[in-house]
């Protein structure tokens, strides 16, 4: 990871004009995995140019991937799985992990690195473990790898989540389709980018049905062929560049935002002042008066997510009142909000659930509410990126700010969004990236 590389921003502008969404980080890194249940050649279109991708192509490349990139076409064919065994990638992101179910259903067996990932608590995967051993594999575990085996076939289970967890849901998926018999998830994740993975799989030939109440059923089939998918766009990138409209006082247009993807940040957006109007296959978003405090917990989806708080916080900062974030997904994800300190913001972050949602970190001591009172000018100063939404935070709370800032660790952002610097440009930003 290079850490060679720091933005410069100077803040006051209003932000204008329009962008097109890049393809989900979080779709198209569990796609590329996905492409290993298949001897035949797999095709994606909006696929992103980003830093996490790259480490999930080193992955399967190491696994026998032939892979190709055209501008945003990504070709990729795994006629053979070379080896079982991924020795390097350690702690690099959190994807090597959903590796395991592809590589037990053509091999038999597998062992992947221990996930990585942003720093914002410790983030175990019990889930996963538990459910690929529902469906018949061995785990072990030690410092640096999960190892997996199944004689035979992974053997249809019904497993409940005891937490609606992304990555769980996933693996369960990614482990059954080509499993025997049937597989029910129960208590599943139902976010976008896993409706995504659903339809690359159906188109690959999978058999995966939606139940009600987060219930997903898979019938294992003997085989699935190469399959082409556009994926979709990522609502992470759409939700920076409306808080950046808002925020600045600008007006941009988000090009592949969508609106079913957005429901509860464009109910949010509006309760604090943000205004937007749905046109074309886009969102426009402006700032239609002063802005107000609000309340908001972050949730699984449907909810508010948790990957929209650093933005949505950091626009708070400008807001009249004040406002609380709840975090129950996450319980230490407010690291970043001493930098919005130290340039003028007034942020405090408390252990108690600021909220009436269930939260698995009610009487722990973990630091999981903020208040924000607000409004509060905002000025430059040397910021340094924990994690990759955290980046956005940053970013914008420069683009507020009177005068000049320094963010370092900036391969956190190029992790997740694509071309970032000259994006931003493009909307009128003040912002170069330079080498250290
Ligand atoms: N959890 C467990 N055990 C498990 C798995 C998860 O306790 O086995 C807990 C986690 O510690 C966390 C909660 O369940 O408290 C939710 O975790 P989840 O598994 O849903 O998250 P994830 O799959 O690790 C993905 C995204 C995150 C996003 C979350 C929530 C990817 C690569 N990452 O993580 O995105 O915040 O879902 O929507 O898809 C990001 O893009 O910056 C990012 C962090």
């Amino acid at each position: 990871m290079e850490d060679n590389e720091k933005f410069i921003v100077r803040g006051g502008r209003p932000l204008v004009g329009e962008i097109k969404l890049a393809g989900a980080k979080n779709a198209a890194t569990k796609l590329l995995v996905a492409t290993l249940l298949t001897d035949e050649e797999c095709i994606f279109e909006n696929f992103p140019r980003i830093g996490d991708v790259e480490v999930v192509k080193e992955l399967c490349a190491i696994l026998g991937s032939e892979i190709r990139a055209i501008d945003s076409h990504l070709v990729i064919h795994t006629p053979e799985i070379k080896t079982t065994r991924v020795a390097s990638l350690h702690r690099r992101n959190r994807i090597p992990i959903l590796a395991l179910g592809p590589l037990l259903n053509r091999k038999g067996e597998a062992e992947v690195p221990i996930v990585g990932g942003d720093k914002i608590g410790p983030r175990p995967v019990d889930m996963h473990l538990e459910s690929l051993k529902e469906l018949g594999a061995k785990i072990e575990i030690n410092d640096n790898f999960y190892r997996a085996s199944v004689s035979g076939r992974l053997k249809g289970a019904d497993i409940t989540l005891k937490y609606p967890s992304v990555g769980a849901t996933e693996q369960v998926i990614l482990a059954s389709v080509l499993a025997d018999g049937k597989t029910t998830v129960s208590n599943s994740a139902v976010e976008p980018e896993i409706m995504d993975l659903i339809k690359f799989l159906q188109k690959m030939g999978a058999i995966i049905e939606l139940g009600t109440n987060r219930t997903i059923t898979i019938h294992g089939v003997p085989k699935l062929h190469g399959a082409r998918h556009k994926i979709l766009p990522d609502r992470n990138e759409a939700v920076s560049f409306a808080c950046l409209a808002v925020a600045t006082n600008g007006r941009i247009l988000v090009n592949g935002a969508e609106q079913d993807h957005l429901i509860t940040f464009l109910n949010d957006l509006r309760r604090i002042g943000g205004e937007y109007e749905v046109v074309g296959d886009g969102i426009l978003f402006w700032r239609a008066r002063p802005l107000t405090a609000v309340r908001i917990e972050t949730d699984t989806h449907p909810g508010f997510m948790t990957d929209w708080q650093q933005p949505f916080l950091t626009m708070l900062t400008q807001a009249n009142g004040e406002s609380s974030i709840h975090e129950t997904v996450y319980e230490d994800r407010f690291g970043y909000t001493r930098d919005l300190n130290l340039m003028g913001a007034d942020i405090k972050v408390v252990d108690a659930c600021l909220g009436n949602l269930p939260c698995r970190f009610k009487d722990k001591k973990c630091p999981h509410s903020a208040i924000v009172k607000g409004p509060t000018p905002l000025h430059g100063a040397k910021l340094k990126v924990p994690d990759l939404r955290a980046g956005m935070a940053h970013i914008l709370a420069a683009l507020i700010a009177e005068g000049e800032s320094e963010i370092s660790g900036v391969f956190e952002i190029d992790r997740g969004y694509e071309k970032i610097v000259e994006r931003l440009s493009f909307l009128g930003a003040d912002i170069k990236r330079v080498s250290n």
